[in-house]
């Protein structure tokens, strides 16, 4: 057993004990290691920022486990596919940079990666992801769906889906999807989630799904432009007197894995149809005149429908319908 396996071996122990303390005679004799050891791991433990107890009466005793770390995450959930294992760094340039590393290195669907904050996080079409530390949450999935490329679309659409329905549970905000998956907050931009695949011509090896989501972060603290065009779970919530339904990082990234595992699930088993009436029903680009920027050019039109496969049926002012794969809408 490495050491850091042992460090959480004895988290484990003290959490399945909770609230009750464990000796450290107790704790020394399972894990076979002298209590001088057990002592430095508990210290290393609270350097983490868990909370515990010790006494030399009645040994250590767990008292705050709430902490966002991977060991954390991944304990609280209970999905089959996402999440199974989670790694977390306190910082990285981007969790979609190293989820593609190790999906190249064969990764395991599932693996969730999870940065407290990123250097170099990214957005879509080359732009960039502002991740400070503590006030959003920045994560990566790798996920091996069999299926052919063309079909992806569909996945991003389902993970914007998951994203609101667990932004909704956790703090009771709903927000609206603009096509393909940015979530909305009266206009303004809480989420972003940047898809990248890896193919070939007729199956997809692997794709990464990253999704950002500010959370706690007041309004002047967004640099720039930002400070008009996005916004934070929190800030949204103080600007409308909303008593947000203080949810905490740690329960609202289970909340969205648990969410995610489920549309994915659902779409592997053939659900492609029910995911895309529930990104309807949280769409604020369809029945709206729209700018559509693609990279052939930029046109104005009327958002009608999505396809099955995701794309943007948009009707143009000449009564011809085009449909749009990729690029950028802006609701008019
Ligand atoms: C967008 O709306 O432009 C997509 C933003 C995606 C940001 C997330 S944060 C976690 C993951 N790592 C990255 O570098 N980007 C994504």
């Amino acid at each position: 057993m490495q050491s850091s396996d042992k460090k959480y071996e004895i988290l484990r122990m003290l959490k399945e004990k909770y609230p009750d303390a464990v000796s450290g005679e107790e704790l020394s004799r399972r894990f076979n290691i002298s209590r001088t050891a057990i002592w430095k791991y508990i210290n290393s433990l609270k350097s983490e920022g868990y909370v515990l107890e010790a006494s030399s009466r009645v040994g250590y005793r767990l008292i705050d486990s709430s902490i966002y770390n991977g060991c954390e995450i991944e304990s609280r959930l209970e999905t089959d596919i996402i999440g199974k294992k989670v790694v977390y760094f306190e910082k990285i340039d981007s969790t979609n940079n190293y989820a593609k590393k190790i999906a190249m290195e064969n990764g395991q669907e599932g693996l969730v990666i999870v940065a407290g904050s990123q250097s170099q996080g990214r957005g879509r079409l080359g732009r960039v992801w502002d991740s400070p530390e503590g006030s959003g949450i920045y994560f990566s999935v790798i996920l091996r769906p069999p299926m052919p490329p063309e079909d992806i679309q569909v996945i991003t659409l389902a993970a914007a889906v998951a994203v609101s329905r667990a932004i909704e549970k956790a703090t009771g905000i709903k927000p609206g999807i603009k096509w393909p998956n940015d979530l909305l907050l009266d206009g303004r931009k809480v989420c972003g989630i940047l898809t990248e695949m890896n193919s070939e011509i007729d199956r997809v090896n692997f794709i990464v799904l990253g999704i950002g989501i500010n959370y706690l972060r007041q309004k002047e603290d967004f640099p720039g432009e930002l400070a008009k065009t996005a916004t934070s779970l929190t800030a949204y919530a103080a600007e409308n007197g909303l008593g947000i339904k203080e949810a905490g990082r740690l329960l609202l990234i289970c909340d969205v894995l648990t969410e995610l595992d489920h549309v994915y699930r659902d779409i592997l088993a053939g659900g492609t149809e029910a995911i895309l009436k529930k990104w309807k029903d949280y769409s604020v680009t369809l029945g709206r005149e729209v700018k559509v920027i693609s990279a052939s050019g930029e046109f104005h039109a009327f958002a009608e429908d999505i396809t099955q496969d995701g794309k943007l049926v948009v009707k143009c002012s000449d009564g011809s319908r085009r449909m749009v794969q990729s690029g950028e809408v802006s609701i008019r």
